[in-house]
């Protein structure tokens, strides 16, 4: 997972976009992206953001660009879905409970890849299958860059092995989009190995997750 944080752990201004990331952390964000074969994010980062999800600030391959929703329901003009230039396959996961068939026919008609799995509570896909059915088709090394639900979950059923922070020296309050919110059990975790290093004020974090807890 790699995300860029405040420093009272916020990833956005609710609703907005925030830009948090200072140069070295988007060509770092981007080398990421190549050294894996998908990028994922979910629905609500492709609403508010609308992101491209591919590699452009360093040299690199493409890598798939996968999206986690319910519903299907993504913006008409989200770049992710109506960018066919790029070579790199798009792929939106929803859920047989909760797709919308119009959404559906539409998004494979864009020339979307649409995959559905199982839900386990409202707007909750099940992460395992998701990652399974990613898995088959060829995805061994997953990028998540959030957002905060999708980080969240991924944490909380313990199927992250590593973590990537920026941390910017901003603050931006309680109303902020937190990183990481209600952790199911959990009180806490910590990451094992982290290092950082730190670059214009702006500190980077990584650490392993795979028996952090
Ligand atoms: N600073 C950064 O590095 C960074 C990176 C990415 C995003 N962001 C920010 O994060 C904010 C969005 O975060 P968010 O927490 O509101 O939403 P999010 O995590 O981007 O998306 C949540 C949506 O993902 C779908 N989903 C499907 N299965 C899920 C599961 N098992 N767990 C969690 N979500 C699942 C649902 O879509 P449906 O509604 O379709 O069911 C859910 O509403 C935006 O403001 C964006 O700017 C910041």
């Amino acid at each position: 997972m790699h995300y860029a944080q405040s420093l009272d752990g916020r990833i956005a201004v609710a609703g907005r976009t925030t830009k948090l990331s200072s140069a070295t952390g988007v060509e770092r964000a981007h080398s990421l992206r190549a050294s894996h074969d998908a990028v994922l994010v979910g629905a609500e980062t492709v609403r508010i953001d609308d992101p491209l999800l591919t590699v452009r600030a360093v040299d690199g391959p493409q890598p798939r660009r996968v999206v986690l929703t319910t519903t299907l329901d993504l913006p008409e003009a989200a770049r992710l879905v109506t960018d066919r230039a790029t070579p790199s396959e798009r792929i939106v996961i929803g859920t047989h409970a909760g797709a919308r068939p119009e959404a559906r026919a539409w998004l494979e008609g864009q020339g979307v890849t649409v995959l559905l799995v199982g839900e386990i509570a409202p707007h909750r896909a099940s992460l395992a299958e998701a990652l399974a059915a990613l898995h088959a088709r060829g995805v061994e090394r997953l990028l998540v860059e959030g957002g905060g639900r999708v980080i969240t979950s991924l944490v909380d059923a313990e199927l992250a092995d590593e973590l990537s922070v920026e941390i910017a020296p901003v603050i931006l309050g309680d109303a902020a989009t937190p990183a990481v919110g209600r952790l199911g059990a959990r009180a806490s975790v910590t990451l094992t190995d982290a290092r950082s290093t730190v670059e214009d004020g702006h500190v980077f974090v990584h650490g392993s997750l795979r028996g952090a807890r």
